[in-house]
């Protein structure tokens, strides 16, 4: 080859390199990594990254140089030289994708098998999917709906189950991710490395509700961490509604995790997958019933009678169903004294 072909074709190859590089490196692609486990899975990222920008520098420069100096010249009909292969191209272009997909699968599953792994004594929580809540139990039995709490630094060892369809429990900064699938306890670990409020996101569509299945986890200092763990035995609710009991806001927005799916002023919630709370008295004016009965019949058995514009069997498929009789008629008195 030529001094000034291979000269040229560097040339080529660094400038696409230079691109390839530029699009990867001032694009925020990630985001910053608050686990240790994410940590480890942005490097295998970059490791393959940077193979596929090398790999595309050398390809993109040889298309170019080819197109450039290979051109069609005027009155030129004649057929290319007839070439039968090139033994040692063909032993390179075989050697070295398998020596980079070796490297890359190597690398992935060491990564894989370190992000597995829980140590001696990992902080173990269930996390229970439901349409379209995250419930998270601890190991002294709570179970907390506004936010996941952990600890910096420990193994966390997550536990998920659902209690319907299928849901996902990500969070984008802790990069772990995994399904939550009914009759299946599916495991991931988690090592938060950075203080701080993250969403956690479902990513499976799992119903009429599920852009709107969103929860946090709030990653602790240990010292905050077991000063709230020691005081949560009894959570007191973060915002008591006017007029009505806190107890019962909170079945309302938590336990029933009403407010996921139903805009109810008093309680300060938004769901836009139900019908507005806010206007019970109309709504059961037009179902012919009186407003107490209705509000009942609608927790029970919400396919009785459907708001007009709503869909049957969103609401029966599985909420409220963990609620005691009790506890039901608390949030009928709630909602009946508290609604327009
Ligand atoms: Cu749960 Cu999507």
């Amino acid at each position: 080859m030529r001094r000034g072909s291979l000269l040229q074709l560097l040339a080529y190859t660094a400038v696409a390199f230079a691109v390839g590089a530029a699009v990867a490196l001032l694009v925020p692609w990630l985001p910053s990594p608050a686990s240790k486990e994410a940590g480890r899975i942005w490097f295998v990222y970059w490791f393959a990254t940077w193979i596929c920008i090398s790999i595309f520098a050398i390809v993109a420069a040889v298309v170019v140089y080819a197109l450039v100096n290979f051109r069609v010249k005027e009155g030129d009909l004649s057929d290319g030289p007839p070439v039968h292969g090139h033994t040692t191209l063909e032993i390179v272009w075989t050697a070295v994708p398998f020596v980079l997909v070796t490297a890359i699968a190597i690398v992935s599953s060491i990564v894989l098998a370190k992000d597995g792994r829980a140590g001696q004594n990992p902080l173990r929580i269930k996390v229970t999917t439901q349409q379209f809540a995250y419930y998270f139990t601890y190991p002294n039995g709570m179970t907390y709906h506004d936010a996941l709490r952990i600890p910096l630094g420990r193994h966390v060892l997550l536990d998920l189950e659902s209690n319907d369809v299928i849901h996902s429990f990500w969070v984008p900064a802790f990069a772990q991710k995994s399904d939550a699938v009914p009759g299946l306890h599916n495991k991931i670990v988690i090592t938060p490395t950075k203080v701080g409020t993250y969403p956690i996101i479902c990513t499976q569509l799992c119903g009429l509700g599920h852009a709107l299945m969103r929860n946090r986890a709030i990653v602790l200092s240990p010292t905050a961490y077991e000063a709230w763990y020691k005081s949560a035995g009894a959570p007191t609710p973060s915002t008591p509604s006017s007029g009505g009991s806190a107890a019962a806001a909170t079945l309302f927005k938590t336990t029933g995790t009403c407010g996921a799916c139903h805009t109810f002023t008093p309680a300060g919630t938004a769901g836009k997958v139900g019908p507005n709370l806010d206007h019970l008295k109309a709504d059961a004016a037009k179902a012919g019933q009186p407003l107490e009965n209705y509000v009942k019949e609608s927790i029970e058995n919400p396919d009785a009678y459907i708001t007009p514009g709503y869909t049957k069997g969103v609401m029966s498929g599985s909420c409220c169903k963990q609620l005691s009789s009790s506890q039901i008629d608390q949030l009928v008195q709630y909602l009946v004294t508290n609604s327009k």
